[in-house]
């Protein structure tokens, strides 16, 4: 566990080595919500500052990948009214914020399964999103809702087969290639708020040499000098991809 309290700016992060793709569960809203005696949702709402500071602090640093886990294809276990809740939400998230985010050069992209629990609704807010800041390229702000690292490797399976890829021709190059969103560079950096030490099913592919960072902050209280204090932590690691330091 990583104290991401200190209360410092942008000191000691060097800017050459800026992780690219930084990647975050936002977990802790109920226990936030829990703690000063109010509904779980409203942790939820609570997020959404911490979402906005978090994003505005990738843009100050120069983060040009940011993936935020939003929605899990285990989260349908939760409470019916929380589910809707959740689904409402994130609609209004959208519509709120999507002006001021392609106003910043922001991108926005999501990434999870399309499938019939998602409101219409809400896949037509995110489709306007989408297509709104479609050429941005200052950052790209991908949201991983309806999201399961374990279902998009087995979408991944599927459309290779579909596509009639050989077992000879199998390769992680042509895994890679049917994933969601191929042109997206591994994440650097993962975090994980609120003292889980867990991946809870959050781009498995992927995070294979992800440097991984989990903080006790919760969700709501994250803000962008936690990032930057995650950011001083990634900098001061070895990345050594199996091989040796030189
Ligand atoms: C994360 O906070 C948000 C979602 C999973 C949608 P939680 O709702 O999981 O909050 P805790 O973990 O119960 O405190
Ligand atoms: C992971 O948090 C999913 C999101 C943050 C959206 P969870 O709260 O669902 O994970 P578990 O249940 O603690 O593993
Ligand atoms: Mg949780």
């Amino acid at each position: 566990m990583v104290d991401l309290d200190a209360n410092l700016g942008l000191e000691g992060i060097d800017p050459k080595r800026i992780p690219v793709h930084v990647a975050c569960v936002m977990d802790g809203n109920g226990r936030w919500a829990k703690k000063r005696g109010l509904p779980r949702t409203a942790g939820h709402t609570a997020g959404e500052e911490a979402l906005m500071d978090t994003i505005n602090g990738a843009l100050e640093v120069g983060v040009k990948w940011l993936t935020v886990y939003a929605f899990s294809t285990e989260n349908w276990k939760r409470p019916p009214d929380e589910v809707r809740f959740l689904m409402r939400f994130n609609e209004s998230l959208l519509v709120r914020r999507r002006d001021e985010l392609h106003a910043k050069g922001v991108r926005i992209r999501f990434t999870g399964r399309r499938d019939w629990r998602v409101p219409r609704r809400l896949l037509r807010r995110i489709d306007e999103s989408v297509e709104l800041t479609r050429g941005n390229r200052l950052m790209t702000l991908t949201i991983a809702f309806n999201y399961g690292g374990r279902a998009e490797i087995v979408d991944a399976v599927a459309s290779m087969i579909a596509d009639g890829v050989q077992a000879s021709k199998v390769s992680e190059k042509i895994i890679r290639s049917h994933m969601y969103f191929p042109d997206m560079p591994d994440p650097d950096l993962v975090i994980r708020t609120s003292g889980e030490y867990r991946i809870s099913n959050f781009l498995l592919w992927e995070l294979a040499y992800s440097e991984l960072v989990f903080s006790d902050v919760l969700w709501p209280d994250f803000r962008r000098r936690h990032l930057f204090g995650a950011i001083r932590e990634y900098q001061s690691r070895d990345r050594r991809y199996g091989g040796l330091e030189v």
